[in-house]
């Protein structure tokens, strides 16, 4: 595992899946870790487990951002991860489904790099990771596709605030992650969402082994192995990575 000591990692939406075994990994390779999350009682249970802080934070509120960087006197590494998905079919979508997704997933990133980068900077540089997913990568058929732009955005947002840092010599890499279908509970967050589009009955009743059938070789990612993509991205092991995007879905769109 690559080396964090005597860095500074903040993970949002830290107190679940993805999230919690970043802040796991993290704490492993040494980094102090600062978890939050708005599920106070997750966010914290995990901050125990690291021996890290905890602070209950909504990513859509720009107040709150700004309260919870005035509370870090270092930091090294932000990973914004706190992500939500509806499922609906397009035309059952309604504005407020759709406002709700990018207040979260894309909002609650601008604001994390936005207001993460200046402590980033003057705590003598680091690395920002943005959660995108293959949903930001490729269209989406199964009612998915206000989530897809959302992590579009991301992918997109991404790149240039990198360009942006890199131009401006803040000394902050930005890079995204792009899971494909990893098991955790958004999957049945997801389902409980709503109406899918999928109407065959021959499909699992298990979101994520449904999903999984879209995997080359059929079986889904562990959180774990999205989390050890992103230690090496707020690592020095990535020192000459800012602006790229690194997938990690078994190869479910590598091709056909
Ligand atoms: N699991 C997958 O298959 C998959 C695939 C691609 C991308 N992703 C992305 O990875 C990220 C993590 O997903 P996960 O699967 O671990 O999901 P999860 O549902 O297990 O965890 C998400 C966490 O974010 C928190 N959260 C939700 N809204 C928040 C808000 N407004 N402010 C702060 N915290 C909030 C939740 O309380 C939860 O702890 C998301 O951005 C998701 O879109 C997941």
């Amino acid at each position: 595992m690559a080396e964090l000591n005597g860095r500074t990692i903040l993970v949002t939406g830290g107190g679940s899946g993805i999230g919690r075994a970043t802040a796991r990994a993290a704490h492993e390779a040494g980094a102090s870790v600062i978890v939050t999350d708005i599920d106070e009682e997750a966010g914290a249970a995990v901050a125990d487990e690291v021996s890290g802080r905890f602070m209950v934070q909504d990513v859509t509120d720009e107040d709150r951002w700004q309260e919870v960087m005035q509370s870090c006197p270092v930091l090294h590494g932000l990973v914004n991860n706190a992500g939500i998905g509806i499922t609906r079919p397009l035309l059952e979508t309604t504005l407020e489904e759709w406002r709700l997704q990018q207040s979260v997933n894309v909002e609650g990133v601008f604001l994390g790099v936005k207001h993460a980068i200046p402590v980033i900077r003057d705590s003598g540089g680091g690395s920002i990771v943005n959660l995108s997913s293959v949903a930001g990568l490729v269209g989406n058929s199964v009612g998915l596709s206000c989530y897809s732009a959302t992590k579009g955005a991301v992918r997109l947002f991404t790149k240039s605030a990198a360009l942006e840092s890199a131009r401006s010599g803040w000394n902050v890499r930005v890079n995204s992650v792009h899971p494909g279908i990893i098991d955790t509970p958004i999957w049945d967050k997801l389902a409980a969402s709503g109406n899918t589009v999928i109407n065959d009955p021959r499909a699992s009743s298990d979101p994520v082994e449904r999903a999984s059938a879209r995997v080359p070789g059929g079986r889904p990612g562990l959180p774990e192995d999205v989390a050890r993509t992103i230690i090496f991205l707020l690592s020095e092991a990535s020192s000459y990575m800012t602006g790229s995007e690194l997938v990690v879905d078994h190869g479910m769109t590598a091709g056909v």
